[in-house]
């Protein structure tokens, strides 16, 4: 992808201004989830998958991936893919006991294979997120072997999809995102109806819906939406790896997409330019998907 000359000095000027920094993004609520919440979350997040792929694997047939052009050899993929996710359910279930959630309803956003192809991209990548994310509240050495081993086949298949089906990169940048478990229900909760009301209650809230415009792209200039006030300057924190990259939000709602950005980045509308901390999250986290070609990685 091109960036245009504009772009390139309206993100020099963002530099400049001390808008683009790397921080790190490290939850600032000082309530500490139990152990159990978190295998408890990571449990819905696999009742979540594991219904996905189940649904999908229903609704589309191997005639219907062909006739979407996908590869004779991908569906197949795909039941390994939901056999794993459902191996995740029973061995947390195993490991949780009594208290284990069970599944909630769900509505996903996919009406076609290829939806179904960038939805399972977007679950499998943001598993990778919510796994590495929450291990810092993981103590005990079983789980956080058990839970690295699950969170190395999330990434795996994350991989597989967008490069092996979807022939785009493979990793994003030299590290994976960790995202806090706010900014995680906040994605999830968009597919989830409603859970048993008998399931352990969760320490999560989810932020307001953050949507960008269809095929945003680096360099761009684009009008984001939210349904939250808004008060002062706010700013858009494109987290990706272990930083965030900050472009301040216009009064018109648009921002600056920071050219230097490659692969998936987690958006989120904060009121500082400094921190993507709970504290300051307006809304958000979406999920962004921007390719880049395996030569000239320098040159988007
Ligand atoms: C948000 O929380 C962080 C980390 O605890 C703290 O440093 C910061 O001052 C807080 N910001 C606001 C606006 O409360
Ligand atoms: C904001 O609310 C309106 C009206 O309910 C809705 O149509 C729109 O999709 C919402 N926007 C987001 C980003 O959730």
């Amino acid at each position: 992808m091109k960036v245009t000359t504009a772009s390139v000095t309206l993100l020099a000027i963002a530099t400049l201004s001390g808008l683009c920094t790397a921080v790190p993004t490290k939850r600032a609520d000082s309530s500490t989830p139990t152990e159990i919440q978190i295998l408890n979350f990571a449990l819905t997040l696999e009742h979540l998958e594991n219904a996905f792929y189940t649904q999908g694997l229903q609704k589309y047939t191997q005639q219907d991936f062909l006739n979407a052009d996908l590869p004779p050899w991908a569906r197949g993929r795909w039941n390994q893919i939901a056999q794993h996710e459902s191996t995740h359910v029973s061995f947390l279930e195993g490991v949780i006991g009594d208290q284990a959630v069970q599944p909630c309803t769900y509505s996903f956003p996919d009406t076609d294979p290829m939806s179904f192809v960038t939805t399972s991209f977007m679950l499998e990548t943001v598993g990778v997120s919510a796994y590495s994310g929450a291990a810092q509240f993981l103590s005990n050495s079983d789980y956080i072997t058990s839970s690295g081993a699950i969170l190395a086949v999330e990434a795996r298949q994350s991989t597989w999809i967008n490069s092996a089906v979807l022939k785009a990169n493979p990793w994003n940048t030299a590290f994976d995102t960790p995202l806090d478990l706010n900014h995680v229900w906040t994605l999830a909760s968009g597919v989830i109806v409603s859970c048993p009301s008998s399931n352990m209650p969760l320490p999560v809230k989810a932020f307001p819906a953050l949507s960008f415009p269809a095929g945003a792209q680096p360099g761009q200039t684009v009008k984001v939406s939210f349904n939250a006030t808004m008060t002062g300057q706010l700013y858009v924190a494109f987290i990706a790896g272990l930083g965030a990259t900050f472009a301040p939000l216009s009064s018109q709602m648009t921002v600056d997409i920071p050219s230097t950005l490659q692969g998936v980045v987690f958006p989120v509308i904060t009121s500082s330019n400094q921190m993507v901390t709970d504290n300051v999250t307006i809304a958000g986290p979406t999920f962004l998907s921007f390719h880049f070609n395996s030569d000239d990685v320098n040159e988007l």
